[in-house]
């Protein structure tokens, strides 16, 4: 258990004229249970999760306030919907300067989550988070000096067409673009740090959790891991297409509760973010 919240620094140079900063916050795992509903969610989340989730939210959102800075959320705000959690963030995080990117436990209603690998699902559940969350859960955009903060709801392992042709059409803007998504792209060296820390708990292999993950690793997965984590064909076009535009400049992402920065040959950067349920947050200075 850390107790504290550790804020870490990040400057990633794109070529502004001025320097825009903000806050990265994600994967808050706010997980509050309603009345009588005794998921048992709660005191699994409590034990494995710190036990103060709700705690270091607080704090980490009093810094963004404190210090001025807009935050960004790259998902899992909420570990399951309830009507306590709702009025938690409505409280809570509603009044703050934010742009937010759905991770897969916005969609997750109630714990355990019955259903949710079935196709729709989100659909269902979409329209109870959407009213708490401030802008667009699957595609929006935002410009903040001079920089488009594009959000992209990647949180089942699928990108659309709609979403890259948005995409596309934000790109021909001109600004510099910052790509906000839950689920972090694949690499080779973030999937081997990933498997490593899996295999101190899992028996046989582990999967990395990543968005475009090579059929060589999704064949050694068990079957449940390999059929969620696999990527459809313009999910994998719209891979292609981030990971070459020029002006996509740097991925902010979570989703796999870990600290890892890197960049691609194409030169685009890439930053995920351990969760404020571990007590992490990220100030980004882009230069
Ligand atoms: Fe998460
Ligand atoms: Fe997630």
């Amino acid at each position: 258990m850390k107790n504290s919240t550790t804020i870490l620094k990040s400057t990633v140079s794109i070529g502004l004229d001025a320097p825009v900063r903000f806050l990265h916050l994600t994967d808050s795992h706010i997980c509050l249970d309603d009345e009588g509903m005794e998921s048992g969610r709660q005191s699994w989340v409590h034990q494995h999760f710190e036990n103060c989730e709700i705690e270091y939210f607080l704090a980490l959102c009093e810094h963004a306030k404190q210090k001025g800075l807009p935050i960004v959320h790259t998902g899992d705000l909420y570990d399951f919907q309830s009507e306590r959690a709702f009025a938690f963030t409505d409280e809570h995080f509603a009044p703050l300067d934010y742009f937010f990117a759905a991770g897969n436990h916005d969609f997750f209603h109630t714990w355990p989550p019955k259903g949710y690998s079935e196709s729709g699902y989100k659909t269902r559940t979409l329209p109870l988070v959407a009213p708490h969350i401030g802008n667009d859960l699957i595609f929006a955009s935002r410009v903040m000096g001079g920089v488009n903060f594009v959000s992209l709801d990647n949180s089942f392992y699928k990108i659309t067409e709609k979403q890259l042709s948005k995409l596309r059409t934000e790109v021909e803007k001109g600004y510099p673009v910052v790509l906000c998504m839950h689920i972090p792209l694949f690499s080779e060296e973030h999937a081997e740090r990933l498997y490593e820390e899996a295999r101190q708990y899992t028996v046989g292999q582990p999967s990395c959790f990543l968005l475009g993950i090579p059929e060589e690793h999704l064949r050694l997965y068990k079957e449940e891991h390999r059929r969620e984590q696999t990527c459809d064909e313009t999910t994998l076009r719209a891979i292609e297409y981030i990971k070459n535009e020029k002006r996509i400049k740097l991925i902010v992402a979570g989703h796999t509760h870990d600290n890892f920065e890197e960049v691609f040959p194409s030169g685009l950067v890439q930053i995920t973010t351990h969760g404020t349920y571990y007590g992490f947050a990220r100030e980004i200075t882009l230069t």
